[in-house]
């Protein structure tokens, strides 16, 4: 029987603390006025809530649904938009926020929808990196941090719908 052991990687002091210097980076980079944060289903949902919140500017949020083929399996490619923007982007500083960057895949899916809403900038901020599972390049202008290919649970991040509301984030082991 599988039975799990959660091993803290990044203590909830730890993601805080790095959010509110991505918030101030944020802050630093972009002129006046508001940022629309687009949350990538579901993962995100927790670092978006944190970001707007450290932010000090008119923070909106907006929350876009994907689905992958063959995700971990193959390659393919294959993502498929579950749930659409509420609203237009168009003319705005759009920041897509996702929990972590995997394969590339579905973010450089999104980056394509999203361009074609003519938004003013558009950039990526993501909390974790694995940069060792790239499959497709994307620029992501905001890292919270880089981590290894280890399979993590918490803070938005699931294994089989469990465990996205753990505080800390944690590497998932399989018991000996
Ligand atoms: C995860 C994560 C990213 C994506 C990254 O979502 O939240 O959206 O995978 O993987 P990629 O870089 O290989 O495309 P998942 O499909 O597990 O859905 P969830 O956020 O609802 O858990």
């Amino acid at each position: 029987m599988f039975q799990p052991s959660l091993r803290v990687l990044l203590t909830e002091q730890q993601i805080q603390t790095r959010i509110r210097e991505l918030g101030a980076q944020i802050e630093a980079d972009y002129p006046e006025g508001p940022i629309y944060l687009i949350g990538i289903l579901k993962g995100a949902c927790f670092f978006l809530a944190d970001l707007a919140r450290v932010l000090h500017r008119q923070a909106r949020i907006d929350f876009i649904g994907v689905s992958s083929y063959g995700k971990g399996k193959t390659s393919s490619g294959e993502v498929k938009l579950t749930k659409d923007l509420d609203v237009s982007v168009e003319g705005a500083h759009v920041l897509v926020v996702e929990d972590i960057v995997d394969s590339g895949v579905t973010l450089t899916y999104l980056m394509h929808v999203l361009e074609q809403r003519k938004p003013r900038t558009l950039k990526i901020a993501t909390l974790l990196d694995k940069p060792e599972r790239r499959i497709k390049p994307v620029t992501v202008s905001y890292v919270g941090f880089q981590i290894p290919d280890e399979f993590v649970v918490g803070y938005g991040l699931d294994y089989a719908e469990d465990y996205r509301n753990l505080r800390d984030i944690c590497v998932l082991d399989p018991a000996p």
